[in-house]
C-alpha cells in the first residue's frame, strides 16, 4: 500500500479527521479510499477491485448504485430537501412501508437506527411509566450512553471512554436463547421493565439464530406482563425477506425499527408500530430531528420498496447465499480448516470455533478471533471486501461469476492467512 493514491489521501485524511475515519467501526480500514461501487463490486481509489460483503455494513442490500433506486432519488432531491413540511414522497414512503410490512400501521421515519432506538425507548416508558429495559449480550442498538456495552464483560460495562456509567443502570442484559435467564429476570424486575429489545437474529455477532420458541416465549412473557417488545430489525428488516424477521419467524413485536435495507443504501430509519401506540407521538412524547423523512431518505424508501415488491429479490439472494455458504464449507473443510459457517443466505458468520453449538455470545468467544482476522486482513489484499467481525452480508447483486471469484480470491487469502506467505 506504501506509495498508493489510497495511502496518501490516509495520511491527508488522518491530519483533518480523527483516526482517518468519521466512525470508529471504520478504523481498521483506514487505509483504504473507494473511489465507486456497482453491484456487489467496490473499486479503491488505486483501480484494485473487492467482491463487497461489507455492503455498507448492511444498506447495500440491493447492490451499490441500484439504477432505480438512483433515478428515483434523483429526480426527486432535483426539487430540494428538506422544507420544515411534509412533501408528498414522504406519504408515499410510509404508506409503502406499512403496505410491506404488513403487520404495522404506523411509522416514523428518521435518519439512523441510533435515534430510533431512543425513540421507540421513549414510547416504551410512556406507555407502561416503567424506567428499565431488558437486552441481550453481544447485540447492538446503537453508540449512545444508555445502550452501548462491552460484551466481552459478562457484566454491562460502557465501551468507551467518556460514557455515562450511570446510563447503563436503565438496562439489564442477559444471554441471549436463554429461557430461564429471560423468565427469571422478569419474574425479578418485570414490574420495572418498560421493553425487552432484541434483534431477532443475532447478526452483530455470530449470525445466531432464535432456538425453536425463544421468540415466542420473549413475546408471551411480555404480553402477560404488560412489556412492551422491541425488535430491533435494523439488520433483519427487508433483509431476511420482504416482511423481514417479522414474517421469517412469525413473531408480531409491539414496536420495531428498521434500518440499512429499507432504503436501498441511503440513509434511513424507520420505527413502525400499531395506530394506537405510535399515535403517542402526537400527544406529548417528542420524537424530532431536521433530517428526518428528508426527500433524499423518502425517494430511496419508496424506490427500494418498488424494487423488493415481487419476491424476486428476496428469492435471488437466497439462492446466491446458500449456493456460497455450501461453497465456502467445501473449500475450508478441503482445507481442513475448523471454521462454522453459521446463519442464514442473506446474513451468515464465519468463525474459526470447534464444532460446538453457538447459542449466545458467550459461546462465541470460544472462537479464535484473531486467526480469522488475519484471513480478513489477507483476504483484502485479495479483492474480498469482508467485515473483521465475521458477518458475510450478500446482495441481490452477488451471482455466480461473485461466487467463483470469492472462492479463488478466498483460497489465495487463506493460504497467505494460515501460512504467513507473501502476497500472490
Ligand atoms: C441492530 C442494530 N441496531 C441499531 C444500530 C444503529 O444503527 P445506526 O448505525 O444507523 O445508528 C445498528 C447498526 O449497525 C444495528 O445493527
Amino acid at each position: 500500500m506504501a506509495g498508493s493514491v489510497q495511502a496518501s489521501m490516509a495520511e491527508r485524511m488522518a491530519r483533518v479527521v480523527p483516526g482517518g475515519v468519521n466512525s470508529n467501526v471504520r478504523l481498521e480500514v483506514a487505509d483504504r479510499f473507494v473511489a465507486r461501487g456497482l453491484g456487489a463490486r467496490i473499486w479503491d481509489v488505486d483501480g484494485n477491485d473487492y467482491v463487497d460483503y461489507v455492503l455498507g455494513q448492511g444498506p447495500a442490500f440491493l447492490g451499490h448504485a441500484h439504477p432505480r433506486i438512483l433515478a428515483r432519488v434523483q429526480a426527486e432531491i432535483a426539487h430540494g430537501m428538506t422544507f420544515g413540511a411534509q412533501s408528498e414522497v414522504e406519504l408515499l414512503a410510509a404508506e409503502a412501508l406499512i403496505d410491506a410490512l404488513g403487520w404495522a400501521e404506523m411509522v416514523r421515519i428518521g435518519m439512523t437506527s441510533t435515534e430510533t432506538v431512543q425513540a421507540a425507548f421513549r414510547l416504551a416508558r410512556t406507555r407502561t411509566g416503567r424506567p428499565l429495559f431488558l437486552r441481550f449480550r453481544g447485540q447492538y442498538h446503537g453508540w449512545l450512553d444508555n445502550v452501548l456495552i462491552s460484551p466481552a464483560e459478562p457484566t454491562p460495562a460502557p465501551a468507551s471512554r467518556g460514557q455515562l456509567p450511570e446510563a447503563l443502570d436503565q438496562s439489564i442484559t442477559i444471554e441471549w436463547n436463554d429461557v430461564a435467564s429471560l423468565r427469571g429476570t422478569l419474574d425479578r424486575h418485570g414490574d420495572r421493565i418498560a421493553a425487552v429489545i432484541t434483534e431477532p437474529m443475532m447478526l452483530n455477532a455470530g449470525a445466531i439464530l432464535p432456538e425453536a420458541g425463544f421468540l415466542e416465549t420473549i413475546r408471551a412473557e411480555c404480553s402477560a406482563r404488560g412489556i412492551l417488545l422491541i425488535l430491533d430489525e435494523t439488520i433483519t428488516g427487508f433483509r431476511l425477506g420482504p416482511r423481514g424477521a417479522v414474517g421469517r419467524f412469525g413473531v408480531v413485536p409491539d414496536l420495531a425499527i428498521y434500518g440499512k435495507a429499507v432504503a436501498g443504501g441511503f440513509p434511513a430509519s424507520v420505527l413502525a408500530g400499531s395506530a394506537e401506540l405510535m399515535s403517542e407521538f402526537a400527544s406529548g412524547t417528542n420524537h424530532s430531528g431536521t433530517f428526518n423523512a428528508n426527500v433524499l431518505a423518502c425517494a430511496a424508501i419508496v424506490a427500494a420498496m418498488e424494487v423488493m415488491a415481487d419476491g424476486e429479490v428476496h428469492a435471488t439472494v437466497e439462492a446466491t447465499g446458500s449456493d456460497l455458504m455450501d461453497q465456502i464449507r467445501s473449500l475450508l473443510s478441503e482445507r481442513d480448516l475448523p471454521v462454522q459457517v453459521r446463519g442464514l443466505p442473506a446474513a451468515f458468520h464465519l468463525s474459526y470455533d470447534d464444532d460446538l453449538p453457538v447459542r449466545n455470545y458467550a459461546d462465541l468467544l470460544r472462537g479464535d478471533a484473531a486467526r480469522y482476522g488475519r484471513l480478513v486482513h489477507a483476504a483484502r489484499d485479495h479483492g474480498l471486501w469482508l467485515t473483521g467481525r465475521g458477518i458475510w452480508y450478500v446482495s441481490a447483486a452477488h451471482d455466480r461469476t461473485t461466487t467463483a471469484d470469492t472462492l479463488e480470491r478466498l483460497a489465495r487469502a487463506i493460504a497467505v492467512a494460515e501460512t504467513g506467505a507473501v502476497r500472490a
